[in-house]
């Protein structure tokens, strides 16, 4: 299982199982927030299920170490943890790094950069097109990631507007804990609800089995996984909460309902729900108390439509760093869906070049009737020659949806293009839409 000798007594590898407990202690002091003066239990918690084999798509040995072989202590480690995930409907694989983590005597020696080079091995062995990281300012820039797809952020509002109900009313709606019964179920809402995105994450009843049953309570990235029946029973959709407050808040990981029912109608249950489930939390928790609630569901969702006057707060949502390593492969993966927005747009039909310029490299498509019949790497773009040029990894932004080329020009003054033909191009190709990610960790 040894990777490399790094000299001095260090060694890179493999995790193996009896690692296991090793990791979760490691992980847990690493990651603890800075003033926290006990190690992140939540943390230790998820790194030992990840550790145990239990996660479907994680085995203790995607995790790296690097191992001070004078005591065995574990200076440094992280790991991949692979999953699929959509382009508007167009499936492609991802590895997401995570848990990245030197001990204070060890930083700045390079521990990291030699452990992801190790995983971009990995990840590229395994088809992935893809590596994705959620994680500290600039960093990951450095290792060849752009910041590109929005993460999380979300509405809420607070305690005292959600509507009570009346004396001798009910609910219409009740929420209740789901069961790994109910996975095909989730599977079902969840699949359909996706599609508002343009990238979102796949998660199949086998990962849905795990989130409903299979992560221990402590852990970081467990949520109370609940269904949303009628007063008949029917099952209409489903809920994901932590089993605790953050600050004062219940955070809401995810709320879809089933096709053709209303989020007018079933909203004021799900929130009387989550007051109820809020105050219980609060009560095991002073100095806590439950204060509100938000929905984390990214930057547009019907929740938000459906109960305008109750939203008060607005979380901004973070940024997922993305590593596209072959661009041209990407772009070939996800051609459909280039295609069937030159075949809805003015340029239907387009035959041409569309030269884009990276300044160090670039990326040459070409058309024809409508259809993709290439895209390759540009490798000594020039100036003349290119439709439209994008400093460093901006296209990646462009790519991803999360900026118009409007707004990239905007931001950034090396980024233009040549004419007319180029811009109208850009803009149907690559229209700005909101993705939401949740991400198999
Ligand atoms: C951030 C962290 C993982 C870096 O680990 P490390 O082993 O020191 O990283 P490396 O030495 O491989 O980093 C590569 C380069 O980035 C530099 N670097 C280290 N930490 C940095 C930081 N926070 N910001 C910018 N650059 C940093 C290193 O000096 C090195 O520079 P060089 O290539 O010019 O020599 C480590 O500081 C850590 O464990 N922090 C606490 C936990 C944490 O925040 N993890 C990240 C969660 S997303």
């Amino acid at each position: 299982v040894t990777i490399d000798d790094l000299g001095d007594g260090l060694i890179l590898r493999r995790a193996r199982p009896d690692d296991a407990e090793k990791l979760s202690v490691f992980n847990g002091e690493i990651h603890r927030s800075h003033d926290a003066t006990e190690p992140a239990r939540s943390i230790a918690a998820w790194t030992r299920d990840l550790a145990i084999g239990a996660h479907p798509t994680f085995k203790i040995d995607d995790f790296t170490i690097v191992e001070d072989t004078r005591g065995g202590s574990i200076v440094s480690s992280l790991n991949l943890i692979s999953q699929t995930w959509l382009y508007d409907g167009i499936a492609f694989d991802v590895g997401m790094i995570e848990l990245v983590g030197t001990h204070p005597n060890f930083r700045s020696r390079g521990l990291v950069r030699r452990q992801f080079e190790v995983v971009h091995r990995w990840s590229a062995e395994r088809g992935q097109l893809a590596q994705v990281i959620s994680g500290i300012p600039w960093y990951y820039r450095q290792f060849g990631y752009e910041y590109a797809i929005d993460e999380g952020g979300g509405r809420g509002g607070i305690r005292s507007r959600i509507p009570t109900l009346k004396d001798g009313e009910t609910d219409t709606f009740r929420v209740r804990s789901a069961t790994v019964d109910d996975a095909p179920f989730i599977a079902y809402v969840y699949d359909a609800a996706r599609q508002r995105y343009l990238v979102s994450c796949a998660r199949d009843e086998a990962m849905w089995r795990h989130e409903i049953g299979g992560r221990s309570v402590p852990s970081t990235v467990r949520a109370e996984m609940c269904v949303v029946e009628s007063a008949t029973g029917d099952h209409v959709g489903f809920l994901a909460h932590p089993a605790r407050l953050w600050g004062n808040t219940l955070e809401v990981r995810a709320y879809e309902l089933k096709a053709g029912v209303s989020w007018l109608a079933v909203t004021p249950s799900v929130l009387r729900y989550l007051a109820a489930t809020g105050t219980e939390y609060g009560a095991q928790s002073t100095p806590d108390f439950f204060d509100g609630f938000t929905f984390m569901l990214g930057t547009d969702h019907p929740v938000y439509r459906a109960i305008p006057s109750l939203l008060q707060t607005t979380v901004t949502s973070g940024t997922w760093y993305v590593r596209i390593p072959d661009l041209a492969s990407f772009v070939h993966r996800i051609a459909p869906v280039l295609e069937s927005r030159l075949a809805a747009s003015e340029a239907i039909g387009f035959t041409g070049e569309l030269k884009l310029n990276f300044y160090r490299d670039g990326l040459w498509l070409v058309f024809e009737m409508g259809q993709l019949r290439s895209a390759e790497v540009w490798p000594r773009p020039e100036r003349y020659q290119s439709s439209a040029s994008f400093p460093d990894r901006t296209f990646l932004q462009l790519l991803f949806g999360r900026r118009s080329f409007a707004e990239i020009r905007h931001a950034f003054p090396d980024c233009y293009a040549r004419d007319n033909q180029a811009q109208v191009l850009l803009n149907i190709l690559f229209p700005a839409r909101p993705s939401l990610i949740w991400q198999i960790s």
